[in-house]
């Protein structure tokens, strides 16, 4: 779905990407561990050409996205990005959350895309919160709306970075739950999380960055019972 050819990324000096090569299969769920500054942001945003790479190519679903002429916008639209940050709009009660986009740039029936909203709401346990506004939900249930939100726009993938860094302890469970779900239901998944737990259980794939390179990458069996790389080792060691 995902592929990947030696990616770089440069910001001024900063060598931040160099040369990676990455391929995401069809429902596949690839977790991104790594210490802070090692670019796993960076390639999440130049997935969706939230950046734009220095060099290198991406092909998702056999188009170049990193063509000249590629159709950002629609490229944009079957990827849901979810940030540590929730961003929902907050003058917008949760489910004009969910239909704003689907209905504006989709151009959806307002009544479908209401229907749709309200069983994403469900499917992540909020459809009693459905009138509310964001300034009235904890961080974990607004993150759980904004993982509805990206799913409102039908995505084929999903692209998670640390969505849930900024959450209280208490409320980390139930945004995981709702991410474990959605990999059992096959959606394509990358996500970089701190959550080695998750990883350990969701994960198809562990992916280890530090430097801008991918040290190394294997089940997590591989990567968490037998790192190779005295990089992973050491950073395993600090974290887990
Ligand atoms: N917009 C930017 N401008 C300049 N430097 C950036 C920018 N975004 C990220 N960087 C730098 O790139 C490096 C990798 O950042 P990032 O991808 O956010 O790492 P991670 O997500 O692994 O913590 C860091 O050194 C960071 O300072
Ligand atoms: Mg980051």
């Amino acid at each position: 779905m995902i592929n990947v050819k030696k990616l770089s990324k440069n910001f001024g000096e900063n060598e931040v990407l160099k040369a990676i090569d990455l391929n995401v299969k069809d429902g596949e769920v690839v977790v991104i561990i790594g210490p802070s500054g090692s670019g796993k942001s960076t390639i999440l945003r130049c997935l969706n050409l939230l950046e734009e790479p220095t060099s290198g190519e991406i092909f998702f679903e056999d188009q170049k996205i990193t063509a000249p002429n590629s159709n950002i916008d629609k490229i944009r639209q079957k990827m849901g990005m979810v940030f540590q940050s929730f961003n929902l709009f907050p003058h917008m009660n949760v489910l004009e959350n969910l239909t704003i986009t689907p209905v504006k740039i989709k151009k959806e029936d307002p009544a479908v895309a209401k229907q749709k909203a309200l069983a994403l709401l469900d499917q992540v346990g909020l459809k009693e919160k459905a009138e509310s506004y964001p300034s009235n939900l904890s961080g974990g249930q607004q993150q759980r709306v904004a993982i509805a939100r990206a799913l409102a726009m039908n995505p084929d993938v999903m692209l998670f970075d640390e969505p849930t860094s900024a959450l209280d302890p208490e409320m980390v469970g139930e945004v995981l739950t709702v991410m474990q779900d959605l990999a059992k239901e096959g959606m394509t998944m990358v996500v970089v999380t701190h959550e080695m737990g998750f990883a350990r259980e969701v994960a198809d794939r562990v992916i280890f960055m530090a430097d801008g390179v991918i040290q190394e990458e294997g089940t997590p069996e591989e990567i968490f019972d037998h790192p190779q790389n005295s990089r992973t080792q050491d950073f395993l060691n600090k974290v887990l």
